[in-house]
C-alpha cells in the first residue's frame, strides 16, 4: 500500500461515510471507523470490505462518550479525522434541539478534545451549504455571509465557529470546514446508498421511491420561486464525487492552516422540474408527480463557487446529472428489503 496514513472516520458507516471509507481503503489508507448505528446498518461494513477489497478496524461507538474517543486515539495511530458523524434531518431538528446539540456540537467537542490529548490537529469536517441561509447571491462563494435558521444549521455554524478558534488559539491546526451543497447518488456498485428512515425529507430519496414505483407520486414544493421554470434550484452532487473531495482535502491539509472553509459542490444548479426530467430520461417512461406548496423554510437558489476547491484542493466534481440517477436508481432496486423506508 502506497499511504500508510491511519484516518479516523466517524459516522463511517453513514451514507457519506461509507463511500469516503471506500475510496481511502482503495487509495492504500489504514481506516479506523466509528458508528453508533443511529441512522445506519452494521450490514454497510461488509459491504465496504467487499467493494475495497481490503479490512479495516470498525469500531461500534458513540462520538458523545469521552471515554470512547479518548480510548480511539490511544488505540491507533491516528494522524487525521474525517468528522461525519451527527444528526441531519432538518424538520427533526426543530422538534428536539437538545438531541442536535449534544450529538453534533458535544459529540464534536469530545473529538476535538480527544484530539488535543494525542496531538492529533489534522482534522476534515463535514459542515453544510446551510451555513449560508437564504444566501443573497449565487454562486455561494465561502466568504459569503452566514446564518442559521434552524437547530442543524446553527450547531454546523456553532461548529464551524468552534473550529476556527481552536485554530487562532494554538498554532498547528490543520482544518478544512466542507461545505456540501446536495450529496446524491449512490456507489455504482448497487451496494452502498442513502437509507433514509421512514418518508424521505430530501428531493431525491422521494424521487427515487417514486420512480421505483415505492411511492405514488413526488410532490413538488411551490412553483412561484424566482428561479427559471418557478421551482427551488440546488447544486446536486454525486456522492462518489463527493468522497473523493475528502481525499482532495485529506492530501491539501499539510497546506492548510487554521480552518478553511470549502465549497464542495458542482457550480451548476437544477430545478426540480429538471431533475424529474433527468429522473425519466433514465427511466425510459413518465413519473407521476404534483405541485404542493412551498415548504416552510425552503430557499430559491442555492449553489457552490466551487473555484477554491478547484484551487485549494484540485477537486472538481466529474459526475454528471445521469450518473446521479442511474446509480440512486440501482441501489433502490437493488436493495429494496434493506431500505429502512421500503422494508
Ligand atoms: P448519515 O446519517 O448517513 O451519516 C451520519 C452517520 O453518523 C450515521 O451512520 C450515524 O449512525 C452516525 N452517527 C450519528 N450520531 C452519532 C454519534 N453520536 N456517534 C457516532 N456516530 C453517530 O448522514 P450523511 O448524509 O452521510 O452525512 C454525513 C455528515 O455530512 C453529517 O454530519 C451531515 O450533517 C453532513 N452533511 C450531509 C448532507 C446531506 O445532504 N447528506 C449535506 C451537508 C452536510
Ligand atoms: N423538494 C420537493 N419535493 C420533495 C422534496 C424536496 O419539491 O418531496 C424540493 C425542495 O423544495 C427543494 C429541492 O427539492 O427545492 C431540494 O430539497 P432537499 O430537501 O433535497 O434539499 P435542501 O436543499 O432543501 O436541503 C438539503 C439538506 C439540508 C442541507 C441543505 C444544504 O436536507 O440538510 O441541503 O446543504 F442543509
Amino acid at each position: 500500500m502506497s499511504n500508510p496514513d491511519t484516518i479516523l472516520v466517524t459516522g463511517g458507516a453513514g451514507f457519506i461515510g461509507s463511500h469516503t471509507v471506500v475510496e481511502l481503503l482503495q487509495a492504500g489508507y489504514a481506516v479506523v471507523a466509528l458508528d453508533n448505528f443511529a441512522n445506519a446498518k452494521p450490514s454497510v461494513i461488509s459491504r465496504i470490505c467487499t467493494l475495497a477489497g481490503r479490512d479495516f478496524t470498525f469500531v461500534e461507538g458513540d462520538v458523545r462518550d469521552p471515554g470512547c474517543m479518548a480510548a480511539l486515539f490511544r488505540d491507533h495511530p491516528i494522524q487525521t479525522v474525517i468528522h461525519f458523524a451527527g444528526l441531519k434531518a432538518v424538520g427533526e431538528s426543530t422538534r428536539v434541539p437538545l438531541t442536535y446539540y449534544q450529538n453534533n456540537v458535544t459529540g464534536t467537542l469530545n473529538l476535538l478534545e480527544a484530539m488535543r490529548g494525542a496531538g492529533c490537529r489534522n482534522l476534515v469536517f463535514s459542515s453544510s451549504a446551510t451555513v449560508y441561509g437564504d444566501p443573497a447571491e449565487v454562486p455561494i462563494r465561502e466568504d459569503s455571509p452566514l446564518s442559521a435558521t434552524n437547530p442543524y444549521g446553527r450547531s454546523k455554524l456553532m461548529i464551524e465557529e468552534i473550529c476556527r478558534d481552536l485554530a487562532k488559539s494554538e498554532p498547528g491546526w490543520r482544518i478544512a470546514l466542507l461545505r456540501y451543497f446536495n450529496p446524491v447518488g449512490a456507489h455504482p456498485s448497487g451496494l452502498l446508498g442513502e437509507d433514509p428512515q421512514g418518508v424521505p425529507n430530501n428531493l431525491m430519496p422521494y424521487l427515487l421511491q417514486v420512480a421505483s414505483g415505492h411511492r405514488p407520486h413526488l410532490e413538488v414544493f411551490g412553483q412561484d420561486y424566482p428561479t427559471p421554470d418557478g421551482t427551488g434550484v440546488r447544486d446536486y452532487l454525486h456522492v462518489v464525487d463527493l468522497a473523493l473531495g475528502h481525499l482532495a482535502a485529506l492530501k491539501a491539509l499539510p497546506r492548510i492552516e487554521g480552518a478553511i472553509p470549502i465549497n464542495l459542490g458542482t457550480g451548476r444548479g437544477y430545478s426540480v422540474l429538471e431533475m424529474i426530467q433527468a429522473m425519466e430520461k433514465v427511466m425510459g417512461h413518465p413519473i407521476p408527480w404534483q405541485f404542493g406548496p412551498r415548504r416552510p423554510g425552503d430557499i430559491a437558489l442555492c449553489y457552490a463557487n466551487p473555484d477554491r476547491a478547484h484551487t485549494m484542493l484540485g477537486w472538481r466534481a466529474e459526475r454528471d446529472l445521469m450518473a446521479m440517477c442511474s446509480d440512486g436508481l440501482t441501489w433502490i432496486k437493488s436493495n429494496s428489503s434493506l431500505n429502512s423506508a421500503l422494508a
